[in-house]
């Protein structure tokens, strides 16, 4: 489809997943509000969704709302859920119609019962899909999810349904919100900052960091070819070596 190609096909990140960060900047610079900036965000999720299509990305896993963006101001909750509302009604028909199978992780129970609702709508429909397994993270943290596995393995064991030896990597990362899931081979976090902010914190031990200073409204099918190319010039040794 793309001229110029092949040489980013060849060793494509298996699972890209990225902190979509800046859009109240992006808004402030152009003196928006904030809602502007969330919503130019949501217009590049659609962008990097079908750039990630068409590249062959098998996995791509989004981070659209922390377990600590409840902190935020209601009125902006609020804007960011009727975001997220829209892009699950709208949206859905065009992403089943690409062959993109949706999930969601992080905590649902404080979701309003209507994106419950819609959330498992658009997994159910498009359970069957297999050309890109989109992933959002909505009012999920890193430190949350691990915390649940913890205490799910800790409730099998006192109930006598689980032998504490069998608690090994592979159990854990079962009881995990990705459960299912390849571990992320590269970040991206858009907007300059250089942490996780509670994402990913048991899946990203081995992955790839790329960092860029364009904020998340502006990014698009160039920027993230240009992470992946960076993330191609990595050496990844997962703790061993070469020779
Ligand atoms: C990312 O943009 C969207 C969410 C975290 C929900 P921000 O709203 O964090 O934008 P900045 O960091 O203030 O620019
Ligand atoms: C991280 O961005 C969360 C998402 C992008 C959804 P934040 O803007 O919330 O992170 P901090 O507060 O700068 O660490
Ligand atoms: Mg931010």
């Amino acid at each position: 489809m793309i001229p110029a190609f092949d040489e980013l096909q060849l060793r494509l990140p298996r699972h890209i997943a990225v902190i979509m960060d800046g859009n109240g900047r992006w808004a402030k610079a152009r003196h928006l509000p904030r809602f502007i900036g969330h919503q130019r965000g949501s217009e590049a999720v659609r962008r990097v969704v079908e750039a990630a299509a068409d590249m062959g990305v098998e996995y791509l896993t989004l981070y659209a709302f922390s377990s600590e963006n409840w902190r935020r101001p209601p009125a902006e909750v609020e804007d960011l859920m009727g975001l997220l509302r829209r892009y699950l009604r709208r949206d859905l028909a065009e992403m089943h119609a690409n062959g993109v199978r949706l999930r969601v992780i992080g905590e649902r129970s404080r979701l309003s019962g209507d994106i419950v609702s819609l959330i498992e709508n658009a997994e159910t429909q498009t359970a069957a899909n297999c050309r890109l397994n989109v992933t959002l993270a909505i009012s999920y943290g890193g430190q949350d999810e691990i915390v649940a596995a913890a205490r799910a393995i800790a409730q099998a064991v006192a109930a006598g349904r689980l032998d504490p030896a069998a608690v090994d990597h592979q159990l854990f990362a079962s009881r995990l919100d990705t459960a299912g899931l390849p571990d992320p081979d590269l970040v991206i976090r858009t907007s300059g900052e250089k942490r996780l902010s509670n994402f990913l914190l048991w899946q990203a031990a081995y992955a790839e960091l790329v960092f860029v200073d364009t904020l998340w409204p502006d990014f698009d099918r160039a920027d993230l070819e240009a992470a992946i190319r960076e993330y191609q010039a990595r050496d990844r040794r997962f703790g061993g070596r070469r020779e």
